[in-house]
């Protein structure tokens, strides 16, 4: 099993590095304001805010092409072909390639450098492999599950001193969460009242976070976790193909991942983690990084939990 994850890795590093060359070029010329050619930015169903470039379209192509006939017994979800059969897709047990060819697309094509090619695996439903490319800040980041996560080839996280991976407080950690590109009051505001009472909690006795920060790209941002560079990741809402290579890096860096029904990762007492696989199809995830003195304890992964929990 081992050497078969191993392929499917090598086969994910190779795919996203193909189609890599083609990203960089199409992040310069594809913009908002390129109307009218091949490389203007496309509102999906009249939304601004949600977009898809010819960039994704070609990446996701290219890419499942590719896998088919590598492995044609395999499943393919992916979100430009998905959202082309009105966003159904089924999910089952089989090997599924789960892929998002363009994260962050809105910073693609504001040019904002966190934006990449998630390429995740899911057998049984669990996420085993997970490649995220970053062509603009030539990050690569891999993993496989039970054979480490890797950033460029560096062992993540790449910070181990404990007195930089082990905060005892929520006051301690950095965090990271994203909007979304639903513009509904409800769906807004409900954001926005979870990040004022994350970063308010403080002044009435709780626990707040130290800070809040936005990437625009969920795959990022859970790249940062399992790198080092913040401690929680909390989205509600995003789907299977923007986080499902992500929460494998996570989890491979020793971090862990509340998939909304419970946690999972080596880092949580074997006793409260989730007794099912973890399950990407959820759509709310939070995500922590390595911090084996947080869970069960005041200020600890389920006191973020507690705090999130209520919110959709
Ligand atoms: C989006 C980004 C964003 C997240 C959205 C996703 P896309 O992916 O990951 O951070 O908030 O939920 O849809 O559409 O740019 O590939």
């Amino acid at each position: 099993a081992r050497e078969q994850l191993q392929a499917y890795l090598d086969t994910a590093i190779a795919l996203a590095k193909e189609v890599g060359p083609v990203f960089k070029d199409g992040f310069w010329r594809t913009g908002q304001f390129a109307a009218g050619n091949d490389f203007a930015a496309i509102d999906k169903m009249g939304n601004e805010a949600d977009c898809v470039t010819a960039v994704d379209c070609h990446i996701e192509k290219v890419i499942f092409s590719r896998l088919r006939e590598i492995y044609p017994e395999h499943k393919f979800v992916g979100e430009e072909t998905t959202a082309e059969i009105g966003n159904e897709y089924k999910v089952t047990d089989d090997p599924t390639w789960v892929v998002d060819p363009v994260d962050g697309t809105n910073n693609f094509v504001h040019h904002f450098p966190y934006t990449g090619i998630s390429i995740g695996l899911t057998v049984n439903k669990e996420p085993v492999v997970g490649v995220l490319y970053l062509p603009i800040l030539d990050e690569l980041y891999t993993a496989a599950k039970g054979l480490g996560a890797q950033l460029n080839g560096q062992s993540l996280p790449l910070l181990n001193s404990p007195a930089l991976t082990t905060p005892t407080a929520l006051s301690q950690c950095a965090m990271l969460s994203e909007h979304g590109s639903l513009r509904s009051e409800s769906y807004i505001k409900s954001r926005f009242d979870t990040f004022q009472r994350l970063l308010l909690e403080k002044e009435k006795g709780g626990a707040s976070v130290r800070n809040l920060r936005i990437t625009g790209s969920a795959a990022s941002d859970l790249a940062l976790v399992a790198k080092g560079a913040a401690e929680i990741y909390w989205e509600a809402g995003p789907h299977a193909w923007d986080y499902a290579a992500g929460v494998v890096l996570v989890l491979e860096s020793g971090g862990a991942v509340f998939d909304g029904a419970g946690w999972w990762g080596s880092s949580i007492p074997e006793d409260e983690r989730s007794l099912q696989p973890l399950n990407i199809w959820k759509r709310k995830i939070l995500a922590i990084r390595h911090m084996p003195d947080l869970p069960g304890k005041p200020g600890s992964g389920h006191e973020i939990q507690k705090q999130l929990a209520a919110d959709v």
